[in-house]
């Protein structure tokens, strides 16, 4: 890691390793989904196993699995409903800590977790803060059925929101589309920029397939965005 560096494998772990000093004994936290998420996840199991007790809801199937190996004691959000804190990463912050998620297309299930939680803190390396939203492709979560049609209706609310730009049905390796732990697909929209962040939740919302775009306004409470100067973290 050199001292200019704003993105890596160790800033994701430093933000993850401040995002740690949040957590109180008792809390009831929102665990994410992605690879600082899981790094947040590994620093918070060394803590478990040495005693803190927490108890965590995770955001996807795969926060799930890590967190119980992790010894994490965990609830699903039906059993508990309300959280303290949930810490999560994101694929682009803005200075007004609006963000794009879904990268790892677990964006349903992270919003349900972050809109239940008093505060949801994003974890990422520098390089994910961005002046304006878009550059990375926008994730909607959509319903598995009609999803030619949803496309086309997709593409229209765009234009509406003001945005121009294709959208591309989400495929795996194996070149099948790709299935969300919810069971829905994703449409990713290549907008390369979001002049009006919040005109298009509406016009997206419109659309009868579409599940939830991966928009995330009005949610996070603050950021811890790590960049190598000082080799801290750095909270906006
Ligand atoms: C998953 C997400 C992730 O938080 C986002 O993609 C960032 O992932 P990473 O920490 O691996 O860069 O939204 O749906």
């Amino acid at each position: 890691m050199s001292a200019t560096d704003t993105s890596g494998p160790d800033l994701r772990r430093a933000a993850a390793a401040r995002a740690l000093d949040l957590v109180k004994p008792g809390m009831r936290l929102g665990l994410g989904t992605g690879s600082t998420a899981a790094s947040f996840v590994t620093l918070l199991g060394e803590r478990v196993r040495a005693g803190l007790d927490v108890v965590g809801v995770p955001t996807s199937e795969a926060t799930r699995v890590q967190a119980e190996r992790e010894g994490i004691r965990l609830a699903t959000l039906d059993e508990m409903p309300q959280l303290d804190l949930t810490i999560d990463g994101a694929d682009e912050v803005d200075d007004a800590l609006r963000l794009i998620k879904g990268g790892g297309a677990a964006l349903l299930r992270e919003k349900i977790v972050a809109c239940a939680s008093r505060r949801m803190v994003v974890i990422a390396d520098a390089a994910k803060r961005v002046e304006t939203l878009g550059a990375f492709p926008l994730p909607i979560e959509v319903n598995a059925f009609g999803l030619a049609a949803t496309q086309l209706a997709i593409a229209a609310a765009i234009g509406k929101a003001g945005c121009t730009g294709g959208i591309r049905l989400r495929v795996g390796a194996d070149g099948a589309p790709v299935v969300t732990d919810g069971g829905h697909r994703i449409v990713d929209a290549h907008l390369a920029r979001i002049p009006d962040p919040e005109a298009l939740p509406a016009a997206l919302g419109a659309v009868p397939g579409v599940v939830e775009p991966g928009l995330f306004l009005g949610i996070a409470s603050a950021a811890i965005l790590a960049a190598a100067r000082d080799g801290a973290a750095h909270v906006p």
